[in-house]
């Protein structure tokens, strides 16, 4: 099919919402590799067209896999959003993010360096890397400090930001030395439909619903700026269309919030959308427990340049995102019903267990 981009990570929860995304708002195939880690849900693909759309199983590592994958399918772009992306996660095993962030990053480079060479040189200039990264790379800010620009210094602080970071790296030198047509985006904290509930959101709202504890980390006061995925998907878009090979572009929600303030506000709109049995507020659920460690006090984005560039700007406000969200997880509950398994079940138990 013409136009066809390879997308890879495109089960999890940001690049399935960009796939669903772009069939809606583009033309052309796309091609979507993708291992279906636990992380991984065909299921979040149910609504794509499947004439338009092929889920791939596979790890973005495996040369041979993804050499003939972008041999038989020629795509224009690739978008990669592969990743092991949880910290908590990446701090009990990080070995699984430097084999997929660092190595299976350099692997997918190296594949697709060879696909690009071999293209004619009309194709070959038109041709894009975009690389989906986090603003976890610029490690911790303090209360005072302006938030992360394209030039602020890396100094990422967990095992996750630091496999992040060294794929970013990867990615810059692939452009500057082989030319390769990169894109970079770093951005913030995603919320939505389809995500993963070991990440903030969804598992308060998960836990809430169950009547289980809503376990805050430390004094609940780290901040962090969270973005609507569809926002975040847009602005993807958009770089891949206009971005400057060789560029990076921060991408944020301009909404910096501490981590009780949004575990208040999910427990308000619960409170509205589906009350307790009881009458009570599931504000009365929030627990106080032990620390991440290493844990990053503030993440703030600077996204001026996405928007005198682009002119981007986020369409939903952190009310109505988040709205949309529970309802999302509401009017969903075989998706929830299905992620909740003895795997899932296993990763509470030894992340939380610890902290009480
Ligand atoms: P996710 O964990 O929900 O999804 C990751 C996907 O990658 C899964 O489908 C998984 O099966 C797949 N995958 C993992 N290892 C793979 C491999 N070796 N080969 C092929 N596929 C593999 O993550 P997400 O939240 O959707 O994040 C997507 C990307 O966006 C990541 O690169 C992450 O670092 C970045 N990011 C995430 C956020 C956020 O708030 N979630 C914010 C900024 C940037
Ligand atoms: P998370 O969603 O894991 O994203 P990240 O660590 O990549 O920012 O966590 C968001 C914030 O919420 C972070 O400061 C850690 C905190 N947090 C809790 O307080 N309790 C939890 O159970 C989880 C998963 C996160």
């Amino acid at each position: 099919m013409a136009n066809t981009i390879l997308v890879t990570g495109g089960a999890g929860f940001i690049g399935s919402n960009f796939i669903l995304q772009w069939l809606e708002a583009e033309q052309g195939g796309v091609v979507n590799v993708d291992k279906l880690t636990y992380a991984g849900n065909p299921e979040n693909l149910r609504d794509a067209d499947p004439a338009r759309h092929l889920l791939v199983q596979g790890d973005i590592g495996d040369t041979d896999l993804v050499s003939c994958l972008l041999a038989e399918h020629r795509p224009v772009a690739v978008l990669n959003f592969a990743a092991e992306s949880h910290v908590d996660r990446s701090i009990h095993g990080p070995a699984d993010f430097i084999e997929t962030n660092v190595l299976s990053t350099f692997r997918l480079l190296e594949s697709v360096r060879a696909y690009w060479l071999e293209l004619e040189p009309e194709a070959r200039t038109a041709f894009r890397f975009l690389h989906v990264s986090t603003d976890e790379v610029f490690g911790s800010l303090g209360p005072e400090d302006p938030a992360f620009s394209e030039s602020t210094p890396y100094a990422p602080n967990s095992p996750y930001s630091a496999s992040k970071a060294a794929s970013d790296h990867l990615v810059r030198a692939w452009h500057h030395t082989y030319g390769l047509p990169v894109l970079t985006t770093n951005c913030s904290n995603n919320y939505g439909p389809f995500q993963f509930p070991e990440k903030l959101i969804p598992l308060m709202i998960l836990n809430a619903l169950e009547g289980r504890p809503l376990p805050v980390y430390g004094d609940g006061l780290n901040v962090r700026d969270w973005l609507y995925v569809g926002d975040h998907c847009a602005a993807i878009r958009r770089v891949l269309k206009d971005g400057r090979t060789g560029e990076t572009y921060n991408i944020g929600g301009c909404n910096e919030q501490k981590n009780i303030d949004v575990v208040n506000l999910v427990c308000a709109l619960l409170d509205e959308l589906s009350p307790r049995s009881d009458g009570r507020s599931y504000r009365e659920q929030i627990t106080f427990v032990k620390d991440r460690p290493g844990h990053d006090r503030r993440y703030a984005i600077d996204a001026r340049k996405m928007e005198s560039e682009f002119g981007w700007r986020p369409a939903e406000t952190f009310a109505s995102g988040l709205r949309k969200t529970l309802q999302w997880y509401l009017s969903h509950p075989d998706w929830v019903n299905n992620i909740k398994n003895g795997t899932y079940r296993e990763w509470v138990r030894q992340n939380y267990a610890e902290r009480n």
